[in-house]
């Protein structure tokens, strides 16, 4: 039986894909500027990189404050809102008043990606009890709230009727505040995308519901925001990245209760992984495309 060559699979796939031309040497492009092969690739320009892998139709050119600007395909391009819940931000459940804070510019921004057609898509921790059954010990450990295991992952919330903690559709579990009116409103307009999760990254492992949907829609770049940053959002953004996908953070969308360092640990490795940006980067471009 005969296989065809990498080689050869490129040269045949490349004459689909317009914009990759180069010829493949060991399945990576022999042009120094295109790092990847006709099957996943960025173009390095004069400033900046091409992030669209050939379909510049209605690319989008984002600022960046380093290694930038970046072109985009709006279609391949989504904004990942990770665990902005009621257990982590609200008032009576000690939630983290800086995670409060950027709900503000967190809504400006989502507004912005739906104007401009990209999809947002909600990644939020949302357990079965299936999920409890199989919740590691450290993870039991990580979650409780008194040092016991009574008050960890599905433990009753107590006075505030809540449901059980993290529990998939408890009020607990919510996006907060305005979110959850512009998560509710999203999804019924098509823009948004909700996916439970149940571990801190919502990527984790051989595939998690938003794995998932990003593959059937052939997402290939995602801007990152939510609580915490050196957690869910990191634990998140760095699955990504060791799945393939372009990772961009984004700082003022971002928030944590853990000491500084964790913040500045995300930020020198998030630069290296991919983008850091601010909202404000970003908004201008995203307006005019809308
Ligand atoms: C995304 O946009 C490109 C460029 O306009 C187009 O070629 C492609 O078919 C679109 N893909 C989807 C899934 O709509
Ligand atoms: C985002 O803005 C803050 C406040 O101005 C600034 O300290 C930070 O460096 C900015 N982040 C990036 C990635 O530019």
């Amino acid at each position: 039986m005969k296989f065809l060559s990498l080689q050869t699979l490129y040269i045949s796939l490349s004459s689909f894909i317009p914009g990759i031309t180069s010829q493949a040497v060991n399945g990576i492009s022999s042009n120094p500027q295109i790092f990847g092969n006709v099957l996943n690739s960025w173009t390095k320009l004069q400033a900046g990189w091409d992030l669209t892998r050939g379909e510049s139709t209605n690319a989008l050119t984002l600022p960046m404050p380093k290694n930038g600007p970046i072109i985009v395909q709006p279609n391949k391009t989504a904004l990942v809102i990770i665990d902005m819940q009621n257990f982590f931000l609200h008032e009576s459940l000690n939630g983290d008043p800086k995670g409060r804070a950027i709900v503000p510019t967190t809504v400006n921004l989502i507004h912005a990606f739906r104007a401009a057609g990209m999809p947002v898509l909600w990644t939020n921790w949302g357990l079965t009890e299936f999920d409890l059954i199989n919740m590691p010990p450290a993870f039991i450990r990580g979650f409780s709230r008194d040092g016991t295991s009574a008050t960890s992952f599905g433990s009753d919330m107590g006075k505030i009727v809540v449901g059980g903690m993290l529990m998939r559709g408890s009020w607990n579990a919510q996006p907060w505040g305005d979110l959850f009116t512009e998560q509710v409103q999203g999804v019924a307009m098509g823009t948004d995308f909700y996916f439970n999760k149940n571990r801190l990254s919502g990527m984790w492992g051989t595939g998690t519901p938003m794995q998932t949907w990003l593959q059937d829609n052939s997402m290939t770049t995602l801007f990152f925001g939510g609580v915490n940053i050196d957690q869910c959002v990191w634990g998140t953004l760095l699955d990504s990245y060791y799945k393939g996908y372009d990772v961009i953070l984004l700082d003022d969308i971002s928030a944590t209760t853990s000491p500084l360092s964790a913040t500045q640990m995300v930020d020198f490795n998030a630069g290296l992984n991919g983008w850091r940006a601010n909202s404000t980067d970003i908004l201008g471009a995203l307006k005019g495309r809308a």
